[in-house]
Order: C-alpha cells, then sequence, then structure tokens
C-alpha cells in the first residue's frame, strides 16, 4: 500500500520506517527542513534502539522517503497523522496546532476513498471535529482514531508487535471499509493475533489517555507508598515485590523512586484534567491532581535527602549526577526527574556534575547553567554525593569498589532504587534510597 506519514517526530518516525518494514511504501512528511534532511539521509533525529538500522533499509528499498512538500503524499492512500500535542505554555490543555497544520495539509489533496488515521494523542473530541472538517471538503474521506501506545526505548517493537490495537470509526459501511484498508495496513501484525479493540471516536481517543493516566497513578501509588516506607523504617522495594505477586495488581510499573517524567505521562494527565474541567467532569479526574504531585514531591524528597545525607547542607557540595535521560535507552530530557533534581541541587548552591550516555547534548541544550561528564569517571571525580537518577544498565553495573577511589566522600543516594544496598554498603559506601530504609 502507499502510505503517508504526517509528522516525523518521534512517532512520526519511527512509524514510517516500521510501515515500510511490513511492506508498504510510505513517504514522511514533515514541516521542519533540517529533520527531513536527516532523515533522508538515514539519521535517526534521536536515540532509539533499532531505529537506524530500519530506516537504512527502507531507504535502501526505495520504499521510504521523506520530504517537506505535503502534496507527494497525493498518490497515498492510508495518511497517518502523527504530529505532537504538547502542553500549552502556562495551560494544562494540550495544543493542537500541529494537528490542525497537518489537516490543513492534507485537505487539497484528498481523494475519495481516502482514509485519514489520528495517531497523535488528544484530548477527547478532537477527532470528531477533524472528521467534520474533513467532510465539509471530502465527504467520502473516513477518519479513523488508532492510538499508539509505543515506549520510547521499545518504540520499533512496540510499533511491530503492539499489545493491541485499538481503532475508533463511524458505525457506517464506509467507516467500517476504511477499518478495512487499516487491517491491510496492519495484516502481518493482525495476522500474528493481535487482539484488536473496535470503538468509537470517543472511547479511540480516551483509551491513550486512560492507559496512560493508569501508569502514572500506578508509579504515584508506589510512591506514596515509598513516603509511607520512609516515616516507618519500611522497604518499598519489597513491599512492591509482595503486592505485585498478586497478578491482580501485577509488579509492573511499581518501581519507585524519582517519579515518572518525559514527554507523554506527565503532559498527557495534565490535559486530561483539562479536558474534564471543560467537560464538567473535572471532579473525576482530581486524583490525577494528587498523582501529580505525588510525582513532583519526589524531586524535593531526592534533593532533602542529599542535603541530610551531606549533613545538613549542599552550598558549595560537589555532586554527581548519574543520568540526564527521564529513563534508561532513551536521549529525551523532556521533564526529566534527574535534570529537574540537578538544577534544584545546583539552584540551591551544589556544583553539580551530570553524566549520561546519550542525553547530554540534549540536557545541555536545555539547561546550559548545569555542568556536564562524558563520562562517569569525569563526573564523579571528586564528588561528595553521587546520585544515581537514570537506571542505564551500565549505572546498575558500576562497581562499587573501583568508583570508591574516585569519590571525595562515597556516598550515593539510589534514585531508581536499581542498586543492591549490601553489595555498595559492604565496599564502604553510604547507601541511601528513596523508601527504603
Ligand atoms: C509512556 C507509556 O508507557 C506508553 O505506552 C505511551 O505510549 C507513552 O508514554 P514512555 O514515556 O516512553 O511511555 O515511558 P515509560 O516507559 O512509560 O516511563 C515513563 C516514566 O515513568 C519514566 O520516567 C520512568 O522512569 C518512570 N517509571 C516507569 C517509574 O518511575 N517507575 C516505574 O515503575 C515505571
Amino acid at each position: 500500500m502507499r502510505i503517508s506519514v504526517f509528522g516525523c517526530g518521534y512517532l512520526g518516525a519511527v512509524h514510517a520506517a516500521c510501515m515500510t518494514q511490513l511492506g508498504h511504501e510510505v513517504v514522511g512528511i514533515d514541516v521542519i527542513p533540517d529533520h527531513v534532511a536527516a532523515l533522508a539521509r538515514g539519521e535517526a533525529p534521536f536515540f532509539e534502539p533499532g531505529l537506524p538500522e530500519i530506516l537504512a533499509e527502507g531507504l535502501a528499498s526505495g520504499r521510504l522517503t521523506f520530504t517537506t512538500d505535503a502534496t507527494s503524499a497525493a498518490d497515498a492512500t492510508v495518511h497517518f497523522v502523527c504530529v505532537g500535542t504538547p502542553q500549552k505554555r502556562g495551560e494544562n490543555a494540550a495544543d493542537l496546532a500541529y494537528v490542525h497544520s497537518a489537516i490543513d495539509a492534507l485537505l487539497p489533496i484528498l481523494k475519495a476513498g481516502d482514509v485519514v488515521v489520528g495517531k497523535s494523542t488528544v484530548p477527547v473530541g478532537t477527532a470528531e471535529s477533524l472528521a467534520e472538517r474533513i467532510a465539509e471538503v471530502h465527504p467520502d474521506v473516513e477518519l479513523i482514531w488508532n492510538p499508539e501506545f509505543l515506549r520510547e526505548g521499545f518504540a520499533v517493537e512496540d510499533t511491530l508487535r503492539p499489545d493491541r490495537f485499538v481503532y475508533g470509526h463511524a458505525d457506517t459501511e464506509a467507516g467500517r471499509a476504511a477499518a478495512g484498508q487499516l487491517d491491510e495496513v496492519y495484516a502481518v501484525a493482525l495476522a500474528s493475533g493481535t487482539p484488536k479493540i473496535v470503538a468509537d471516536l470517543a472511547t479511540a481517543q480516551l483509551v491513550k489517555v486512560a492507559a496512560n493516566s493508569f501508569l502514572a497513578t500506578k508509579i504515584s501509588f508506589i510512591n506514596a507508598m515509598a513516603e509511607l516506607c520512609e516515616a516507618t523504617g519500611a522497604d518499598v522495594t519489597l513491599l512492591a515485590d509482595a503486592i505485585g505477586h498478586d497478578n491482580r495488581i501485577g509488579r509492573r510499573f511499581l518501581n519507585a523512586g524519582v517519579g515518572f517524567g518525559g514527554g507523554c505521562l506527565p503532559k498527557d494527565i495534565r490535559a486530561f484534567m483539562a479536558r474534564a474541567g471543560e467537560l464538567g467532569v473535572d471532579q473525576a479526574l482530581t486524583f490525577l491532581r494528587e498523582v501529580d504531585s505525588i510525582n513532583m514531591r519526589r524531586r524535593v524528597r531526592m534533593v532533602d535527602l542529599a542535603r541530610e545525607v551531606c549533613g545538613g547542607s549542599i552550598v558549595g557540595r560537589r555532586v554527581a549526577v548519574l543520568g540526564a535521560a527521564f529513563k534508561p535507552n532513551s536521549d529525551d530530557v523532556r521533564d526529566s526527574p534527574a535534570l529537574s533534581v540537578a538544577a534544584q541541587m545546583q539552584l540551591q548552591g551544589a556544583q553539580v556534575t551530570v553524566t549520561d550516555p546519550e542525553a547530554i547534548d540534549n540536557a545541555a541544550k536545555k539547561w546550559p547553567e548545569l555542568s556536564f561528564a562524558a563520562s562517569v569517571d569525569d563526573a564523579v571525580r571528586g564528588a561528595e554525593v553521587v546520585l544515581l537518577l537514570t537506571e542505564w544498565s551500565e549505572y546498575v553495573a558500576l562497581d562499587p569498589v573501583a568508583l570508591r577511589g574516585q569519590v571525595a566522600s562515597p556516598r550515593i543516594i539510589d534514585g531508581r532504587n536499581c542498586l543492591e544496598p549490601a553489595v555498595w554498603r559492604d565496599a564502604g559506601w553510604t547507601y541511601r534510597a528513596l523508601g527504603r530504609p
């Protein structure tokens, strides 16, 4: 099939490359010329395992192209909308400007029988208004809402082998025919038995924000338990193991620490609350305000713990921060808990040096006031306290004996509960963690 993908940021670039892996001919369209030029050279504009390889394969096959020219999408029949919906500046609501621009670009080139597929995360109700805009000009073009659940770091795997498909469309003959075209796009994954939930537009839009809200709530729940553990001398990691054995609860997404960040969970729960307010059902989501506050409190607690470990003051103290990305296997620093903690400590007078295997360039652009080091060795040299804030596998595997020789004081705070306390204490370190005695 011939497919177009509007928006070649995180979601769109991965989606375009993966669709060529499924055998389709794909044109990726973006408004940023440098971005398009990099993708056309096979350079992924962000770190994502597996993406450079499938970009290269797609470009070499001639079935994957990137351009700024939206008219190149004219001979495609299925058009994916993969643009970003960032948080509006100073507000909780989502900014839909890019979604509307994508529809503006599509309207002149759509033809009878085409299908527009929305993948962006949008406030419920957006798809209905986009469908109306399209129908005014092209009554014979259908819109399907088909949310994306990919995780950064596993984006290729999650796109090629998702754990479910969700289709939202009109319950009409034309709507069902459009869904049939989307089935053809995903034929390989559907043949392997991936479940498909067919719903109306509103449900499909809600599924995405409901899933992200649930995940955020799970993380904040365990972080709230960490606060209780800190007040009582209990251990949140054992607590999580114990409750996680109940398969109604499950152990995944119960890792207590400095909390969630990134380009999705924080902005999605805020936009969801804003939308609930517009719909007059804000009370239904007031708990998400608490989810957000618990999450932000963990960052403050981390700074307080560092102060306590340093004997009551961090002013002038040399602090090494391991991790800048919001999570491992990513160079994404959007709303990164690690950088937020580093910046707060710097602001309060500490001398902070941050390192990360992939995210230093992005971090330095966003936080120029912080110091960065290319390696753990350079970051920890002379440090009076080490903060592990992103659980990259190389940090989890650090040798406490070797590291001890490089720091000024062997004190570590494990902000992700990913180290073995006994191993570090046996090597002479003061080991502290969030939610553990
Ligand atoms: C998330 C959703 O998982 C994905 O389905 C959706 O499509 C986009 O948003 P992502 O932002 O890539 O994906 O990150 P995710 O792996 O969900 O982690 C989010 C944050 O939660 C990270 O900062 C991570 O460190 C934190 N986290 C995760 C915890 O603090 N504890 C956990 O147990 C799990």
